[in-house]
């Protein structure tokens, strides 16, 4: 539908309203995403509860180390018998039973544990690092604890001293300012006094996490997203979301509370999960940087790969049985008063008990994630869907189509989203960037007003620029049908350098770099550079030629109109450009171009191998642009004052 821009200063131009929520983000912990990535905790398996069903030589001790400097000896073993919350069941007792005194040695002597975080604690001269530990003193007298930041060689950068009390659990804390910097070192707890002590959530997080929040997350990660200007946060998955078999399913009310109280569990990618980045903490996110959040919960079934079926064709989805669904969608129900419910509700007291009162202004909630759409998951969708509809009518449900762009389960599933009125569904799709540049017509002919599509996830099989520059002609098909496109995200967003999963990903990072691919700065230009009216008119070009695309959005409270051209073909070809529907803009403009080599791509050691390049031109109603060969270029236009 073509409606005028009523907002607008200059009133004399008509576009199709399309969404604003187009562009935003998938987040799942996958490729150490969370753990060990945009969560800020430092320490690994701070809670003892590793064990070999996250991977087969891992055990409560693993990435921990008994050291006895200075001729001191004891003990030490994984306890359960009285654990801080039954959640944590696992802690650590040391029994000191001598600490030397041998004039030879120099340093501190004592009896405890070090860890060396994920692959190595990286530290920032004078930067403040914040410890605490839950401990229980299990001897008569106090103990003394030293607590120390050293080097691989054992040089002390930062050290301080906690004393214990009697009585049952506590948590104990202790600032820690390195004198150096240092990428790789450890945090070492030494028992200095003998006596017995038991300890769990070993915990160290620097001070500076983004937006200082305690629990964090890693600054320069998490600003990078928030510099995307991200419309939506999708989270925690993925299959993370349904789990591999109905004991590992995502329950939200695991992640939330303080963090000695979270349950850990076995991550579906094959490690640990520690809750610390919770529900809480995502939708906090969400607020800090502007984002609404889009949480998935589990349609009451397990991920159809569960057992690693993957392998003998997705014959593991597991049903909850029909006696647990009423709880189940209770837990659904729950989630949004958690969300929205006044601080005095039972779940929004919750919320406000978190530190957050004010309710969190939840929108969309998912209901599955490219489930098999078995008549288990049918029934149990149903059920859910409805339950939400009656008693929330305000929410937007995102339903679930299969992991494929089309097949069985997406046929089913649109089938059911029909059937209902689902108001929105998410299609996902891995594929070849010839498909993605093939079928830049897939949305055109979708119907208007039914159910509209989230594209929930989506990559072109590569982080080359030719993938990103592939998706980036898709994605102003999108924009050109934001009118039944909802929302976009490409997936999956993170991935630490050798621990990945999946190989093809938005962002890699390490524990102190970032190689942002070829496809994120594509992702960021779409993102920050999105609208909410659409035209069709104003940019032309050789429309039998599939290498070029274009689109034309504006943003009808700044009026920035956003023009994004695309030539994924080897030569440069011309566009043209008339913005005389637009009234008076500005003779200046900025253009981003994001353009090279097909197969040109970022390392670590040359991350700004692809980057775009923004300069200020001039422009007039109407001109000609040439689009370099394999580019994305986008133009900024600002109305004049
Ligand atoms: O994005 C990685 C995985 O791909 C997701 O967890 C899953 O939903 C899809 O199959």
């Amino acid at each position: 539908m073509n409606v005028p821009i009523a907002s607008m200063a200059q009133k004399v131009s008509v576009g199709k309203k399309i969404s604003s929520d187009l562009f935003g983000l998938f987040f799942e912990d996958i490729n150490y995403a969370a753990d060990g990535g945009l969560y800020a905790e430092l320490i690994q398996n701070r809670s003892f509860e590793y064990n070999p069903t996250e991977q087969k030589d891992w055990n409560p001790f693993s990435f921990w180390e008994y050291v006895s400097p200075g001729f001191s000896y004891g003990r030490i073993s994984v306890e359960t018998t009285s654990p801080i919350n039954p959640n944590n069941p696992h802690y650590m007792v040391l029994d000191v039973e001598h600490v030397g005194h041998e004039a030879k040695f120099t340093g501190t002597s004592g009896v405890g544990l070090k860890n060396a975080g994920f692959d190595g604690i990286v530290l920032k001269a004078n930067d403040q690092y914040n410890f605490s530990v839950f401990m229980r003193q299990l001897s008569k007298e106090p103990m003394a604890i030293t607590i120390s930041l050293q080097t691989s060689t054992g040089k002390v950068l930062a050290e301080n001293k906690i004393s214990t009390s009697a009585g049952d659990w506590k948590k104990y804390s202790a600032n820690l300012i390195s004198t150096e910097s240092c990428d790789k070192a450890n945090l070492v707890i030494l028992a200095t006094t003998e006596g017995k002590i038991a300890l769990d959530v070993v915990s160290l997080f620097p001070e500076k996490t983004f937006k200082n929040r305690p629990n964090g997350l890693r600054t320069d990660l998490a600003t990078m997203l928030a510099d995307m200007k991200p419309r939506f946060i999708r989270f925690p998955g993925g299959c993370l979301a349904h789990g591999d078999g109905l004991g590992n399913m995502y329950r939200w009310k695991n992640t939330i509370g303080p963090v000695e109280q979270r349950k850990e569990q076995r991550n579906i990618w094959g490690y640990n999960q520690t809750e610390g980045l919770g529900y809480f903490e995502f939708f906090q996110f969400c607020e800090d940087i502007g984002a609404k959040p889009l949480p998935v919960l589990p349609a009451a079934v397990s991920c159809q790969n569960s057992g690693g079926t993957w392998r003998i064709g997705g014959t593991g989805q597991h049903a909850l049985p029909m006696d647990e669904m009423q709880e189940y969608i209770q837990e659904v129900l729950d989630l949004i008063e958690w969300a929205n419910g006044p601080a005095t509700s039972i779940w929004g007291a919750k919320r406000a008990e978190a530190g957050h009162p004010k309710p969190f202004n939840l929108q969309y909630i998912g209901i599955g994630n490219e489930d098999k759409i078995t008549p288990e998951f049918t029934e149990r969708f149903k059920m859910i869907f409805e339950a939400v509809k009656a008693k929330h009518p305000e929410i937007t449900v995102v339903g679930t189509v299969g992991p494929s762009p089309d097949g069985d389960d997406f046929t089913k599933g649109w089938e059911i989203a029909n059937e209902l009125k689902v108001p929105i569904v998410d299609e996902h799709y891995y594929t070849s960037p010839e498909w993605f540049i093939s079928h830049q017509h897939r949305y055109d002919t979708y119907k208007r007003k039914a159910t509209q599509v989230y594209l929930g996830e989506y990559a072109s099989w590569g982080n080359k620029l030719g993938n990103a520059i592939a998706e980036a002609a898709y994605m102003t098909s999108l924009e050109r049908n934001g009118d039944v496109v909802r929302l976009a995200s490409y997936a999956p967003m993170l991935a630490k350098k050798n621990f990945t999963q999946w190989k093809i990903d938005m962002i890699f990072f390490d524990n102190l770099k970032i190689c942002p691919t070829p496809n994120f700065f594509v992702q960021k230009l779409f993102s920050t550079n999105q609208g909410d009216y659409y035209f069709d008119k104003v940019i032309s070009k050789n429309e039998k030629d599939t290498t070029l695309a274009a689109s034309c959005v504006q943003d009808s409270n700044a009026g920035d109109i956003m023009l994004k051209m695309v030539n994924y073909g080897s030569s440069p070809k011309p566009m043209k450009i008339k913005l005389s529907c637009f009234g008076n803009i500005a003779p200046e403009a900025l253009q981003t171009v994001l353009s090279g080599a097909a197969d040109a791509e970022n390392t670590f050691d040359n991350p700004t191998n692809v980057t775009p390049v923004e300069t200020t031109i001039k422009i007039s109603k109407a001109f000609e642009y040439i689009a370099p060969a394999m580019s994305l270029t986008v133009i900024r236009i600002k109305m004049k004052k």
